[in-house]
This record gives C-alpha cells, sequence and structure tokens, in this order.
C-alpha cells in the first residue's frame, strides 16, 4: 500500500510532504486546563517545537514552517507579548549552536522591523549562522500575517515598477511569489492546525492555494513526533490533482 512503503534510509513515509507547515495552536487552553498562566502553556510549547524539529529529518520533511507570533498577536496583554518575547529570545539564545549542529538552516519570516533590536539581532545571527546548513530548512514566522507580507510584497514590486525595473504588463503569477518573505521556499504541501480550529488566521495565504490541510483536536503542547509522523503518512495516501483530473 502507497502509506505504508518507506523512502529508503529513513523512517519517513514515500510520497510524504517536503515543505510542512504548522500553525500551533492551543497552548493557552493547555495551561488553563492545568490552572496554570498561558505563558506555562508557550513554554511547554517550545519544547513540543523542539521535538518537532529533531524529528523532521528522519520523516524526510525537508522544510519546515511554524507559525510562532502572528501580525494579531499584539492585541494579547502586555504581560503574554513580552512573555512570548522573551520566549523567542531565550529560544533561539539556547538552540543557536544546536542547529548548526543538527544541520538546519534557519530562516524568519513576517515583518521584523516591529521587533525589538535584541531579538532582531539574535534572529540575523542565526540565519547567517546557519546559512551553510542543510539538513533541513526551519523557517519561523515571528510577527507574520499574510496579508501584511502581500501588501509588503507589493509596495517592493510598485518600487520596481515606478523606477522602471519592472514592466506592469510583464506581472504574472511568478512575479508577485518572488517579493514575499518566502521567496526562497517551495510551497507548503501540508498545512497543520492544531487544537480544534478549522481556520487559516492568516499563515501563507499566497502560498497555500494548493496545500492539503490537517486540523486535529491536539492541543499544540500535547503534539508528539508519533501524531506528527501519522499525518505525514495520511498525507502520503493523498490524492493531490492542482486542479487537473485523477490518473
Ligand atoms: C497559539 O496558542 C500559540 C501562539 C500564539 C504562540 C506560539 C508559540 C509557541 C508554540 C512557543 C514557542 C515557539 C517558538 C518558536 C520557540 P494560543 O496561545 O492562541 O492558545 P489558545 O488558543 O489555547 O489560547
Amino acid at each position: 500500500m502507497k502509506q505504508e512503503a518507506r523512502m529508503a534510509g529513513t523512517g519517513a513515509p514515500e510520497g510524504g510532504p517536503r515543505h510542512v507547515a504548522i500553525i500551533m495552536d492551543g497552548n493557552g487552553r493547555w495551561a488553563q486546563k492545568r490552572g496554570r498562566p498561558r505563558l506555562f502553556g508557550h513554554h511547554a510549547g517550545a519544547r513540543r517545537v523542539r521535538d518537532i524539529v529533531a524529528s523532521c529529518p528522519d520523516l524526510g520533511v525537508k522544510y519546515l514552517t511554524i507559525f510562532a507570533f502572528s501580525t494579531e498577536n499584539w492585541k494579547r496583554t502586555q504581560t503574554e507579548v513580552a512573555g512570548l518575547m522573551s520566549l523567542f529570545r531565550r529560544y533561539i539564545m539556547k538552540e543557536m549552536q544546536e542547529f548548526v549542529r543538527e544541520d538546519v538552516r534557519v530562516r524568519f519570516i513576517g515583518d521584523r522591523f516591529r521587533l525589538e533590536p535584541g531579538l532582531r539581532k539574535l534572529m540575523e545571527e542565526t540565519e547567517k549562522m546557519t546559512a551553510h546548513c542543510a539538513r533541513l530548512n526551519l523557517t519561523i514566522a515571528l510577527n507574520y500575517g499574510g496579508r501584511d507580507e502581500v501588501a509588503r510584497a507589493m509596495r517592493l514590486l510598485a518600487r520596481d515598477v515606478a523606477a522602471g525595473r519592472l514592466d506592469p504588463e510583464a506581472v504574472d503569477e511568478q512575479t508577485l511569489p518572488r517579493y514575499l518573505d518566502t521567496r526562497v521556499l517551495p510551497d507548503p504541501d501540508l498545512v497543520i492546525r492544531t487544537s480544534g480550529e478549522a481556520r487559516i488566521s492568516n499563515f501563507l495565504l499566497w502560498q497555500s492555494a494548493y496545500a492539503e490541510y490537517e486540523f486535529i483536536d491536539t492541543l499544540w503542547p500535547d503534539f508528539t513526533p508519533e501524531i506528527f509522523a501519522r499525518l505525514l503518512a495520511q498525507y502520503g495516501a493523498r490524492d493531490r490533482r492542482f486542479g487537473a483530473v485523477g490518473a
């Protein structure tokens, strides 16, 4: 059976997704269920990030993109926002060497200019330090919103038109992706959202036009590499037609 075939030398299901994007939802509810503050859930969520990143190479995932903070998340309390920013700083500082050791190339997408300079500097350092890494491409979406990304891309595109570098008549489906934050990444094959909510919350709007979706009830801090592997195997059994007629 298709979903039981394995890629040579790995435990990865054959025909599994190359690029997986995850909306890591449910940290707050996970903490609430334990009578703890929301930040307790975010810390547990960060440990899950580590496990899932570590599991990718063996599962045949070459690109992993995770939604860490959206352009809308600024609406949360000042305590939660500050706690998350401090968690990101600590996570990056702690993992930086590990990424290099594990050959993980890290990139950040989103509007980084609203983030505080200390965090921004760490992000840039991590991108530089891991620029030669190739086993896994980890992209962390921080202050990211799909509409904001498209608006920023349009601004850059419009500048090129105004400067005479781009002919407006030549703008087609291939043009805009060259201006997006994700310009060097392939489109996601599979988008997973945890916690039972079935919406995409402004994540990779352009890029996910033909992605497969998995909405699962598990809260992010309970998401394990075993659950991840099961979803990847399910993906292997799907018939992606990209608008064409199946065989
Ligand atoms: C959504 O759950 C989660 C977030 C807004 C933050 C995601 C952050 C992490 C998983 C922590 C660490 C990330 C990195 C990259 C180190 P929620 O708070 O909206 O949960 P709720 O819907 O149950 O309230």
